[in-house]
């Protein structure tokens, strides 16, 4: 991606330091964001869906922090709390150090410029009744802003930015693909000059082609006005190549927060373990090596009532008795890795004295080389093949000599059944 980085342009001070060094712009601890379930006449509180409970971590100034977990983990909730688009049940925010936990809409207003979210949806983000202009320079509105040279000027000026044409500004969002809305996306949120944008899955709504194009982009304007990220994700591919540090969320937990190079090099959590191996390798010196996948089985567990101790236990190949009765806390097992896991993967074991599996463990994954899927995959490519040409056999078969073809299909039929043993 650095290919595509401007050398001409100024780099913030804070940007060229290392993360580690930087300044803390978002602090996040003990963070819960429950959902209440009401029934009866009275609505009274039945349970609550516990989309995010009790995590911890910090951004630094400049950096990109990718967040990345299953469907319905609570990534897009921890996003819309920390922005506060939305209140938080329990734990704190601190933004450049003032606690913004419980600010009111009034106390929030001015913080609404520093603190931007770009949203999943590229179609539903945008108002189909608007114009460009309009959408793009909502935020100048809202926080009653003139820019130098007046909004037009610099809604143009924004528009270029991010690689549209300032002739866009009279058109409406059904005129542009779904790159070109999230390009408008980009553009509504820098406008005010953030200092935090949120990213919620800002590219998965798009063609793989212009996924690329999409991710670039916001490296490149990372780069030329000192952004901080967070880049809410799916699956590990998409923040690979951008992220300094990637948080691996579960059920409403973070199990594992590392700088990419650990994370990628030596994942110590199973879970993240198990995403991992689900990414396809791109290092052509690490394709042809030998490695396995881990097929998990069973669904997520349901947030209103997550399993005991360490969540993922059910789902666990690891899981053994303390993982069900204990929650793992958050460690620090090497420098720039944090990981909650009695078992944890590439360390030693931080319950040696518990080594019994559970007996759900032992059917929660599969491991499978990738040779034995490659091989698989090219015998079913064979099975279809060989029943494709049974079937033309037939069909040929009965046109020509309608009275043969039940006995030919029968003797056809075995020999594709031999290709899938
Ligand atoms: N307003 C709400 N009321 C009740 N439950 C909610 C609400 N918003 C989210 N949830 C629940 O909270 C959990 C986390 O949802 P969230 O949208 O944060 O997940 P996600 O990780 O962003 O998933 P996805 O990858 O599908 O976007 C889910 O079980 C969801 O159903
Ligand atoms: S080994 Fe235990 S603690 Fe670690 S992820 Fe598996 S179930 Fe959780
Ligand atoms: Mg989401």
């Amino acid at each position: 991606m650095s290919e595509t980085k401007k050398s001409d342009v100024t780099v913030p001070a804070q940007a060229s330091a290392p993360v580690s060094e930087r300044e803390v712009l978002l602090k996040v601890e003990g963070l819960q964001k429950h959902f209440p379930i009401r029934k009866g006449l009275l609505q009274r509180q039945v349970a609550a869906v516990k989309a995010v409970d009790g995590i911890d971590f910090e951004v630094r100034k400049g950096e990109t922090l990718g967040v990345v977990g299953e469907s319905g983990c609570g990534k897009s909730t921890m996003g819309r709390v920390i922005t506060r688009l939305q209140d938080p049940t329990g734990g704190t925010i601190h933004f450049e150090g003032k606690d913004i936990t419980r600010l009111n809409t009034a106390g929030m207003r001015p913080l609404r410029r520093d603190i931007q979210m770009i949203f999943q949806d590229p179609y539903g983000s945008l108002n189909p009744r608007h114009t460009i202009g309009s959408i793009v320079s909502a935020p100048f509105r809202l926080q009653g802003v003139e820019p130098e040279g007046g909004v037009k000027k610099e809604v143009q000026r924004l528009l270029e930015l991010v690689g549209l044409s300032p002739e866009h500004y009279n058109r409406y969002p059904h005129e542009f693909s779904g790159g070109q809305r999230q390009r408008i996306g980009i553009a509504r949120a820098l406008a005010l000059k953030p200092k935090l944008v949120v990213a919620d899955e800002p590219v998965s709504a798009l063609d793989v082609s212009i996924q690329a194009q999409v991710v670039n982009l916001m490296d490149d304007l990372q780069q030329e006005l000192g952004l901080t990220y967070v880049i809410i994700a799916h699956d590990l591919s998409v923040v690979r190549h951008v992220s300094d540090r990637i948080a691996v969320m579960y059920l409403g937990k973070i199990v594992e927060l590392a700088d990419r190079a650990s994370l990628y090099e030596s994942p110590m959590h199973p879970y993240t373990k198990a995403l991992m191996s689900a990414v396809p390798v791109p290092d052509p010196k690490r394709r042809g090596a030998k490695s396995e996948r881990i097929l998990l089985r069973g669904d997520v567990p349901s947030p209103i009532a997550p399993p005991s101790g360490c969540r993922f236990h059910t789902r666990c190949w690891k899981a053994t008795e303390i993982c069900k009765t204990t929650e793992p806390p958050l460690l620090q097992l090497r420098p720039g890795q944090q990981v909650a896991c009695h078992h944890p993967e590439n360390f030693e074991d931080q319950a040696p004295q518990d080594t019994v599996l559970l007996t759900a463990a032992k059917a929660a994954a599969e491991l499978v080389a990738d040779e034995v899927l490659a091989e698989s995959a090219e015998t079913s490519a064979a099975v279809k093949a060989a029943v494709a040409e049974t079937a033309e056999a037939a069909e040929t078969a009965e046109a020509e000599e309608p009275a043969g073809a039940e006995a030919e299909e029968a003797t056809d039929e075995p020999e594709a059944t031999d290709k899938k043993g």
